[in-house]
């Protein structure tokens, strides 16, 4: 009766442990690569990865194009004429201005350009400034944002908030469009 119990529970820890090992993990990364490679996948723009760590943009591309929906508030138009998914029209970003903003919120309100200024800032931001902006939504003057989802974004964790950081970095320079 010992031995059973004693061979039923190193049954039972095996069944419970396995899921949590080795290919667990493997599971994990192949997840990870698998967003990473679609992310350098579905980028409109041509990415700029002098220096810069691919897998962290690849992944910053897969937020930013898969489930952020940063174009849709940044870029204006977010689609160009006839490629406007909403009008079941076949998708085509407007590449051009992409995330260069310009769209407006009301009668004072418009979206800031986010591609990297001549220093190679995504919006003029370092990373400290950025990432205090999105997790807290202040602005400098301690403003808090009024659009943007930030109470969303806030709990992406580091690594993800570093890598849209990343990927903005790796976009081309944009001026809106007209
Ligand atoms: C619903 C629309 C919307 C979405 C979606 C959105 N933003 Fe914004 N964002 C804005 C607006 C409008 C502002 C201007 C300030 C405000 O919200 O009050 C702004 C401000 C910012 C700023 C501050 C720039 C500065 O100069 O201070 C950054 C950086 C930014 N957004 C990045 C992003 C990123 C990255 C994403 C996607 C992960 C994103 N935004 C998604 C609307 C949006």
């Amino acid at each position: 009766m010992r031995d059973w119990k004693l061979g039923h529970w190193a049954v039972l820890v095996l069944a419970l442990t396995a899921p949590l090992g080795g290919c667990g993990d493997d599971d994990k990364d192949t997840e990870e690569q698998a967003r990473i490679d679609k992310g350098l996948m579905l980028s409109p723009v041509p990415l700029n990865l002098e220096g810069k760590d691919r897998d962290l943009v690849g992944l910053g591309s897969y937020i930013v194009n898969a489930q952020a929906a940063c174009n849709d508030c940044h870029t204006n138009p977010p689609f160009k004429p006839g490629g406007d998914p909403f009008k079941g029209e076949p998708e085509q970003i407007n590449a051009e201005h992409f995330l260069a903003g310009g769209m407006p919120f009301g009668p004072t309100l418009v979206s800031p350009n986010i591609t990297p200024d001549a220093s190679g800032k995504p919006a003029g931001l370092d990373y400290e400034e950025f990432l205090h902006l999105l997790r807290t939504g202040q602005e400098e003057d301690g403003e808090l944002l009024q659009v943007m989802p930030w109470p969303i974004y806030k709990n992406m964790s580091d690594r993800e908030l570093r890598a849209v950081y990343e990927y903005l970095r790796a976009i081309p320079h944009a001026e809106p469009g007209p």
